[in-house]
């Protein structure tokens, strides 16, 4: 589904350059449940953004598929996010005082789906993240755990093919970081495919396969028993 050949990201030029990832190699089928590990300052983030085509490599090939993604204009950029991608970040990043189903609903209309249409979508995500009884509360009147399954709502609405979700149990408690993860397994075992950052063990095992990254290198990976 992804491949990654010889990616290289490098930040700044001359005497100041910083080669944040070093030629990542990296192939994910569809279906696959990844985690990628690594202290901080390894390159993550900066790969995953990569991967959700928010940012550029430096050089190297992205193809998704058999279209490559480097060719592609910022228009179509736009359409490959929109369309095939879907984003989870650790600080949820919904609008305040809007709530659940508005909120859900945001990326429909980026879409040029009908209101009606946007609504019964919304509505049946919130269902699938448990929060049918909370569409009308303002996301500011949730708690963390309900916030993070609004943006998880939101991210799959779209019925996107991959999740890119960047440390999406940072901003929670144990309990509360092992039912989301309980319910983005279940949106994999749905047939989405998930990418996520995260430097946690425990969050980690809940993907089929973790990759570790060090200095901008793959350092090893591991595919995990289910
Ligand atoms: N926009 C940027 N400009 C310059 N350096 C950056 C930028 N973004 C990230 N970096 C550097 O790249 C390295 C990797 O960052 P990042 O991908 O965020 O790591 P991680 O997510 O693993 O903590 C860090 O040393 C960071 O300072
Ligand atoms: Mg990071």
């Amino acid at each position: 589904m992804i491949k990654l050949q010889q990616i290289s990201k490098i930040y700044g030029s001359g005497e100041v350059a910083t080669h944040v990832l070093k030629n990542i190699d990296l192939e994910i089928k569809q279906g696959e449940f990844v985690a990628i590990m690594g202290p901080s300052g390894s390159g993550k983030s900066t790969l995953l953004n990569i991967l959700g085509a928010l940012d550029e490599p430096s050089s190297g090939t992205y193809t998704f598929f058999d279209s490559s993604i480097n060719s592609f204009s910022k228009e179509q950029l736009a359409l490959f996010r929109r369309y095939i991608l879907g984003f989870i970040f650790q600080g949820f990043n919904l609008l305040k005082k809007t709530s659940a189903l508005e909120n859900v609903m945001m990326p429909l209309v980026y879409q040029g789906i009908d209101a009606k249409s946007r609504k019964e979508m919304a509505y049946k995500a919130l269902k699938s993240v448990g929060l049918e009884s909370h569409v009308y509360y303002n996301s500011n009147e949730l708690s963390g755990g309900q916030q993070q399954r609004v943006a998880i709502a939101r991210a799959i609405v779209t019925n996107p093919q991959v999740l890119i979700a960047d440390e999406p149990t940072g901003n929670l408690d144990t309990q509360r970081s092992h039912e989301i993860m309980e319910l983005i397994r279940s949106f994999n075992q749905n047939g989405i495919t998930v990418i996520m950052v995260t430097h946690e063990e425990d969050i980690a095992s809940f993907a089929t396969r973790t990759i570790y990254l060090r200095d901008g290198v793959i350092e090893r990976e591991r595919t995990h028993a289910l």
